[in-house]
């Protein structure tokens, strides 16, 4: 079967062409029926256009949505035109467009004769947090079907993973995924199509395509992986009356407050008078940041620092009967996720 690597060549982006010379390379008449080699959808200034060519005899073609829309205004012509049209080898070609509506998944179905196929796309772009260096699950299902073709895509065209001939094939991959990446193989013919990423870098994030293909059909949905590599450990240190804070490794860009108990309303460093802040960005694309200030007398100085949601604090306490200049009692650490 030639068409097994129909998805990895095809980009969402040149795709129409493409396929149409593909579907022409492989197209058997067989019992009089040609088959349904792809139905192609895609979505363009809200407007979805899904299409296939090549087929024996006049296919029909089918919207719905997944959940079903029960008060669909669509339901009838409407907002849907579909055009059928016949080629010079006497196979028909099929085209439908219709407004894209929200967040469903949107099924299209071509008939012909006894048999259809669908094509399912859920635009809908699913996030997923991934923790910089450790494991992540992109997860990815389809109706289960003979023939299973995977294709994971970082978008425009960056080669994940793929799978088909019932085993994973990594010629293609692209170097930054080696041995990175797995499939659940014993859980594919079930329909899962989910990846498992390792080591997970600041450079995987972005979107990813999971193309799946069977002989019932094809589906793609997207996933928006995002990195966070959460503040782990805020450290606070106190030398010849500067405060320093410091936190190391964190990703996206931190943020550093730094604040007093009690309170200091007329602080003079509420600005940037006295304090300085720098961050640096390590090899790995991860940030490092720092800040001093000057040590201010009694109060408990405390220093937050914060990425995305999460925040971790480092505080400073002193002793009033120190003898010394400024004795450092404590250096607590307290997590808050919000
Ligand atoms: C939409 O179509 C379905 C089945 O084709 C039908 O049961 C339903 O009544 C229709 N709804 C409207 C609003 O026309
Ligand atoms: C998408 O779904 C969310 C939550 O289910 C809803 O709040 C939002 O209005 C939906 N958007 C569209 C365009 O349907
Ligand atoms: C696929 O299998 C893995 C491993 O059991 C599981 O974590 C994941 O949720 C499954 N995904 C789907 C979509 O079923
Ligand atoms: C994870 O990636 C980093 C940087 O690319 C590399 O130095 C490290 O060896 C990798 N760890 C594993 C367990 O593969
Ligand atoms: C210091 O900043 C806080 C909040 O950022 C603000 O409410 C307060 O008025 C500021 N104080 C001075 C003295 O600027
Ligand atoms: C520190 O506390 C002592 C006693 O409460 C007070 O006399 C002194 O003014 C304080 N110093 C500063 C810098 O707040």
């Amino acid at each position: 079967m030639g068409s097994q690597g129909t998805g990895d060549q095809v980009s969402i982006t040149t795709r129409g062409l493409v396929s149409m010379v593909i579907l022409l390379l492989h197209i058997r008449l067989t019992d009089g029926a040609a088959p349904v080699q792809l139905v192609d959808i895609q979505i363009s200034d809200d407007i979805i256009t899904c299409s296939s060519t090549g087929i024996y005899p006049e296919p029909k073609l089918t919207w719905s949505t997944d959940p079903p829309s029960d008060l669909s205004p669509d339901n009838g012509t409407s907002q849907k035109s579909t055009s059928t049209k016949v080629n010079s080898q006497g196979l028909y070609d099929i085209i439908s467009t219709k407004p894209y509506t929200g967040n469903q998944t949107n099924i299209c179905t071509v008939t012909y004769g006894t048999r259809e196929k669908t094509t399912s796309l859920r635009q809908q772009d699913l996030p997923v947090t991934c923790i910089f260096s450790e494991e992540c699950v992109l997860p990815c299902s389809y109706q289960p079907g003979k023939d299973e073709i995977i294709h994971w895509v970082k978008l425009d065209n960056i080669r994940v993973h793929s799978y088909y001939y019932s085993k994973d094939q990594l010629e293609q991959q692209d170097q930054q995924y080696k041995q990175r990446t797995a499939l659940f193989n014993n859980q594919i013919l079930e329909g899962n199509a989910s990846l498992l990423l390792s080591n997970v870098t600041v450079q995987d994030q972005g979107r990813y395509k999971c193309y799946t293909s069977t002989i019932k059909g094809n589906q793609e949905s997207f996933i928006n992986i995002i990195v966070e590599a959460p503040v782990r450990l805020v450290d606070i240190q106190i030398s010849n009356d500067i405060i320093t804070c410091s936190s190391t490794g964190i990703y996206p860009e931190p943020k550093l407050t730094w604040s007093t108990d009690p309170p200091s309303d007329l602080s003079p460093d509420n600005g940037t008078s006295q304090t300085t802040t720098s961050t640096k960005v390590n090899s790995q694309g991860l940030y490092d940041i720092t800040s001093t200030k000057p040590y201010t007398g009694n109060q408990t100085n405390i220093c937050t620092v914060t990425c995305g949601t999460r925040e971790k604090t480092a505080t400073l306490q002193t002793k009033k009967n120190a003898k010394g200049k400024h004795k450092m009692v404590e250096c607590m650490l307290l997590q808050r996720v919000m």
